[in-house]
């Protein structure tokens, strides 16, 4: 619940002024679609974030923060898939830790929002990630595990369907979202082979390597080159650390030098 309309516009137009200092490498990197960029920022601020980015100097993608699984229907304050697709919004994040902390999202009801957006052709990043209480129990690998079987469509028939990279994972363990409390590279590596294990034994080997797996939770341009650097860590889901232009870029940055 950051960045309105107006903020919105200020934060393109900060990117615009600044992305003319950007290094050519994370440019051709950009360019060469190796590194992209996308912002969720809350539904009202979608269409500014449309128009504002165009002319910003460089492409970015633009996502729905939450997305009802029906098309349309009896469902106050829920935005659904074909308003996003109406104004020109392709991806949708599902299953952030807020949405499952204060608004009761459960396993099935992030389940349904990401079928129904992989069935109507949206990119979706699925977040998926332990608290602190399951970390110190040692029940870190067993929450991924049911998280992730129990927020993706089943295996089999029509599954190809989000096998191609349409489907992203979020890990945000839950202790590290807007704490300061960052994982360790090594702590984010061993979830992310949990999370690709997972994927792989489901949906197999080709699918699993195809998903990339973003890590989340107090990521910032000073850890994010150490996080970035991990070889099952395929991005960044940045909350407080990306509302500035600048840090943005410097995030961007981060990920440019690891994609030369
Ligand atoms: P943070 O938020 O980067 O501020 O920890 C992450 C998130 O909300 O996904």
């Amino acid at each position: 619940m950051n960045h309105g309309p107006r903020e919105t516009e200020e934060f393109f137009a900060q990117i615009q002024a600044e992305s003319g200092k950007m290094n050519a490498t994370t440019r051709s990197a950009i360019q060469a679609g190796k590194v992209a960029l996308c912002v969720f920022p809350p539904a009202l601020s979608l269409d500014a974030s449309l128009s504002a980015s165009k002319s910003c100097g460089l492409p970015f993608h633009v996502g729905s923060q939450n997305t009802h699984w029906e098309k349309s229907g009896a469902f106050t304050g829920e935005v659904s898939g074909p308003m996003l697709i109406e104004i020109g919004v392709r991806w949708s994040l599902t299953g952030h830790s807020e949405r499952r902390q204060y608004f009761g999202e459960t396993d099935e009801t992030v389940r349904k929002r990401t079928e129904s957006l992989l069935d109507q052709g949206f990119r979706v990043i699925a977040c998926v990630g332990e608290t602190r209480a399951q970390r110190e129990a040692g029940e870190t690998r067993a929450v991924l595990e049911k998280q992730i079987t129990g927020i993706l469509p089943k295996a089999g028939e029509g599954s190809a369907r989000f096998l191609d990279g349409t489907l992203v994972i979020a890990y945000e363990p839950v202790w590290a979202i807007g704490t300061g409390l960052t994982a360790t590279p090594e702590q984010a590596e061993e979830a992310h082979q949990e999370i690709r294990k997972q994927l792989w034994e489901r949906f197999g080997m080709e699918a699993a390597g195809r998903t990339p797996i973003l890590y989340g939770g107090s990521v910032t341009p000073e850890n994010a080159s150490a996080l970035l650097g991990c070889a099952n860590v395929d991005g960044a889901l940045v909350g407080g650390a990306s509302l500035k232009a600048k840090n943005f870029l410097a995030l961007v940055e981060a990920a440019g030098r690891l994609n030369p």
